[in-house]
């Protein structure tokens, strides 16, 4: 084990180039998941420091064949960084983001907390890169269930100009965290050896179940999680007429959202060229032949990069609408992998 979790990687890549780079939340779903397209991705690094909460001081985790100790996260903890990934809740973004920006570090944060800040760039590299450019120190990283639809609705509204969605979500349970994982994990096995299982991390029961409730509700009835998908969607794609109507489910899966999605544009469709814009579209492939049973799953895209649309149809009731099916692995491009993403382009 190495003796502090600074540990130096200019050896295995470009140390003049190479980042120092902090993961606030290192141990959390998305914090792991994070080393992980670190390491694949081969991101220039020249220093990597794993910071969590108190209860994780004496762990450690693997990097590049070699465990790295985790820190306890304090306000001292971001002199010497470059780039800080936040992903350990809002609370934590809220308090410890600010110490991070003066000590000169810039921070891609996963949380909600400044996604709607004028002053901070909300960005999916495929869909508005460029707006990178215009931070002042914090980059926001999207809400996750919004990045996988945006995916395939930015293309499709470069085309056909969109103008509003109505979409039901099916979100795994590592949207919420490790604990959703062990939570599920946990009344699978209470159930199947007919054992009762009391419901901790979510509201209700979740194995088994499916529960229409992710977030807390705002008076109009929609939840935050629901609103979000609106809101965050019009700054990326720059569209301030977006609209969207969005019920938010959280399903027994363990890793990877999908959406069915209903999108009005402003243009006549065809179902060619909407196959054609999805076929050519980065970060997305088209997996589209249902009567062979072939079309997107959630567990066909964990841990891939890439989203997966199918079910691809003209909606019978409009010429102006389409209908599909989206999947992506929420904890990569929903997270993990567009916080890289951010980070190479800085
Ligand atoms: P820890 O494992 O030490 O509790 P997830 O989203 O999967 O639940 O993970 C949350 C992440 O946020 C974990 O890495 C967790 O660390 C971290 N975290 C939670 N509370 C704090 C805190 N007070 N200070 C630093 N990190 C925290």
């Amino acid at each position: 084990m190495v003796k502090n979790s600074e540990i130096d990687l200019g050896n295995r890549n470009t140390l003049m180039t190479g980042k120092n780079i902090a993961i606030v939340g290192a141990t959390g779903a998305v914090g792991k998941a994070l080393l992980r397209v670190i390491e694949r991705r081969q991101f220039p690094l020249k220093q990597l420091r794993l910071l969590a909460s108190s209860r994780s001081v004496g762990t450690s985790l693997p990097f590049y064949g070699e465990m790295i100790p985790i820190e306890v996260l304090s306000k001292e903890s971001f002199k010497g960084i470059d780039i800080a990934f936040f992903s350990a809740g809002g609370s934590i973004s809220e308090k410890f983001v600010p110490d991070a920006v003066s000590s000169g570090a810039i921070v891609v944060d996963n949380s909600s907390v400044f996604r709607m800040d004028p002053r901070v760039p909300l960005v999916i590299p495929e869909i508005n890169g460029d707006d990178i450019q215009l931070h002042n120190g914090i980059i926001a990283n999207p809400n996750c269930s919004t990045a996988i639809a945006l995916m395939a609705l930015y293309p499709l509204h470069q085309e056909f100009g969109l103008l509003r969605v109505i979409a039901s979500t099916y979100q795994a349970v590592s949207g919420i965290g490790a604990r959703g994982i062990e939570e599920l994990e946990t009344q699978v096995q209470a159930l199947a050896e007919q054992k009762s299982c009391k419901p901790e991390v979510f509201l209700h029961q979740i194995a088994f179940n499916v529960l229409p409730h992710i977030d807390s509700f705002f008076e109009n009835g929609y939840t935050r999680e629901e609103m979000k998908f609106q809101n965050e969607s019009q700054r990326i794609m720059h569209l301030p007429s977006f609209k969207a109507s969005v019920t938010c489910v959280r399903v027994p899966v363990y890793r990877a959202h999908s959406l069915a999605i209903h999108a009005e544009f402003k243009k006549t469709l065809s179902l060619a060229k909407a196959q054609e814009v999805l076929m050519a579209a980065p970060g997305i492939d088209l997996i589209d032949d249902p009567s062979k049973g072939i079309y997107p799953m959630p567990i066909k895209v964990e841990e891939l990069d890439q989203c997966h649309v199918g079910r691809l149809r003209l909606d019978h009731t409009s010429s102006h609408a389409l209908s599909f099916w989206v999947c992506g692995d929420q904890l990569l491009k929903g997270a993990a992998l567009n916080a890289v993403q951010i980070a190479e382009l800085l």
